[in-house]
């Protein structure tokens, strides 16, 4: 850590983590907290949950967690110092600049000249394509029916036959070393430095800012692979990144069009559709549905209408879902994609097939429907079921409601036996728990994991109920806790509590620089504890079991380092008494 603790958390103080999250993530108030589906891993059913009273976050379903801090370091692959002064700004407060170490320097120097490179080489791909020698490029971007002012609009270049962007770019002083990071040039011992993209149209990949950070190639003809794509770098994780998306943010529609490739992107916005974007191929990520969220609150999914692109369509809904987006799906057939669309059909039609565009409720229960044969009795069944399914999500009663009307005057169901076909499967669904379970080890012996278990239950408790640290710290104390992260976990809670009679999770959180740890740390203060619920009878008995086994074990210990027989005897009579003992609460 380059800036001081205290500056630190003032700076922390001052974000509210809700506030913050939810700038990012779709969470819902849920009980004591907040909840949501995770940014981090793929999920259906929520996990993610932020808490306001201990401002941190935590995912039961992939173990992330942190404080304001860390969300920033991983949601946007921040390191922590980056994170200090994004929050600094965001709070209003001023940072002493020379405080910058060495290293990040270093750090933020390296990334500044690969910026410089990706510029140079799309300056460079696009002066080829402009000259002699680019006719080939040229002429295939016409082929495709690109203007001028689409070409410069959108940088594109041409790789060329010759390969002269190394020699170029070395000209400029940049070194092999920062060239082979680029990823625009592979190195072998015999031949040196070969350029990776070679004789294709160049189609460079801009980040929300305008910054090139990765570039795309296609052959000209039918060669293999018909695209190729910069590897990841420093500047480019292409599951945080939309094709277009420098373009589209500035949209004055309420919604984007999300599409396959680069080539539907820059047709839809010569033609005007300036909302459009692409995932660029890959699997559409939860992080970029949350880099949309930031922006429109609803997509029109224009996937091409093969059978690749239905399944696509139907594995991002629920991610878009999940971020709190609306979904439609616009039917782009007989064509394959909006390119090829617009070709035949022109803008307005496809401006028609945007108004048209169908829920993705109605899209899936269609798809649905193409899977059963609706004139076999037990495969309409089987179908009502599936679709009452589906009603089941919606959380909105009015709005399933709305859709239980329209599905039963569809597939002419009575709208009342629909109904209590969805009632009766979220009765069978109800009460299903959130999984707080405590994460196990594996390979580690079942008493260890139990001692290890009681430390993070008492600690999770302690951070609940801080006044019980009062009734049991004649018993106990954070010498008894000897393993990290509970070792330094229980030092910052007994001291914290003397000092101020409070704790706070998010500051101690901070304390441990390591994510490995820092998760957890987290896990500790939103572990789920339902003996908070017990009446105090209960309660008491679970703190003596707890707090007599932790000290039991840390006695044990120290029995086994003894040396003096004296020392045995004292240790001795002290489980004895330990026993005897009993904690009232
Ligand atoms: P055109 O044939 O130029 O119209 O391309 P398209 O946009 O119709 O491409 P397609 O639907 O085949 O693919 C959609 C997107 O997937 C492309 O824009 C690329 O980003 C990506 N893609 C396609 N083919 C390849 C490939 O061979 N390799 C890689 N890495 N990506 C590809
Ligand atoms: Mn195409």
């Amino acid at each position: 850590m380059y800036y001081p603790d205290d500056l630190v958390e003032s700076i922390r103080e001052k974000i509210d983590i809700v506030d913050l999250i939810s700038s990012y993530v779709n969470i819902k108030k849920h009980g004591l907290g907040y909840l949501g589906l995770c940014p981090f891993h793929n999920e259906k059913t929520p996990s993610f949950s932020v808490s306001q009273s201990r401002q941190i976050y935590h995912c039961f379903g992939c173990g992330v967690g942190g404080n304001v801090f860390t969300f920033l370091m991983e949601y946007d692959n921040l390191t922590f110092p980056e994170a200090v002064r994004t929050l600094a700004t965001r709070a209003g407060v001023a940072l002493p600049d020379e405080v910058n170490s060495e290293e990040e320097k270093r750090q933020a120097g390296r990334k500044k000249r690969l910026l410089d490179i990706h510029t140079e080489a799309a300056m460079f791909y696009y002066s080829v394509l402009k000259s002699n020698e680019g006719t080939l490029g040229y002429q295939y971007f016409k082929k495709r029916q690109l203007s001028d002012e689409t070409i410069t609009r959108f940088g594109l270049g041409y790789s060329g036959r010759s390969t002269r962007l190394y020699k170029h770019l070395r000209g400029k002083g940049y070194t092999d070393e920062e060239l082979k990071n680029s990823g625009l040039f592979t190195f072998d011992e015999k031949s040196g430095a070969r350029e990776k993209f070679w004789n294709r149209v160049m189609f460079p990949i801009m980040d929300a800012n305008n910054r090139v950070i990765a570039f795309g190639g296609r052959v000209m003809g039918d060669g293999m692979p018909k695209y190729l794509n910069s590897p990841e770098t420093m500047l480019f994780d292409k599951s945080r990144n939309l094709y277009g998306l420098n373009y589209a943010r500035h949209t004055k529609e309420k919604y984007f069009l999300l599409c396959e490739g680069y080539m539907d992107v820059i047709a839809l916005h010569q033609n005007g559709f300036t909302n459009a974007c692409a995932s660029l191929g890959t699997a559409l990520t939860g992080l970029q549905a949350n880099l949309i969220k930031r922006y429109v609150k609803q997509v029109i999914i224009t996937y091409d209408s093969d059978g690749a692109g239905t399944k696509a369509a139907l594995r991002a809904i629920p991610i878009l879902k999940g971020a709190g987006i609306s979904v439609k799906i616009l039917d782009m057939k007989p064509y394959k994609d909006p390119d090829e669309f617009i070709k035949n059909l022109g803008s307005d039609e496809y401006r028609k097939r945007i108004e048209n565009a169908k829920t993705s409720f109605d899209f899936e229960v269609g798809i649905l429907e193409s899977e059963f044969d609706l004139k076999d009795p037990e495969q309409k069944t089987a179908f009502y079921n599936e679709v009452a399914k589906k009603l089941l999500m919606f959380e909105d009663e009015l709005e399933r409601s709305n859709y239980i009307e329209s599905i039963a005057v569809k597939y002419n169901i009575r709208i009342e036996e629909l109904r209590k076909l969805v009632v009766k499967l979220s009765a069978r669904n109800a009460g299903m728990p959130v999984s707080t379970t405590y994460t196990k080890e594996s390979g580690k012996s079942k008493k260890e994991d139990g001692t290890k278990q009681a430390q993070e239950i008492l600690l999770t408790w302690l951070t609940k109920e801080p006044d019980i640290i009062k009734r049991i710290s004649d018993v106990i104390n954070e010498s008894d806790f000897v393993e990290e992260p509970y070792k330094t976990v229980a030092r910052m809670v007994f001291e914290e509590y003397q000092k101020t009679g409070t704790i706070s999770p998010a500051r101690i959180i901070n304390h441990f620089d390591e994510a490995e740890s820092q998760k957890k740390v987290a896990a500790i203060f939103s572990n789920d504890m339902p003996v908070m619920n017990f009446d105090r009878a209960e309660k008491e008995r679970v703190i003596n079991e707890i707090v007599k086994r932790i000290r039991q074990q840390s006695i044990d210990r120290i029995t086994r380092n003894a040396t003096s027989t004296e020392d045995l005897q004292k240790l001795l009579s002290m489980k004895a008494e330990l026993q005897k003992m009993h904690i009232s609460l």
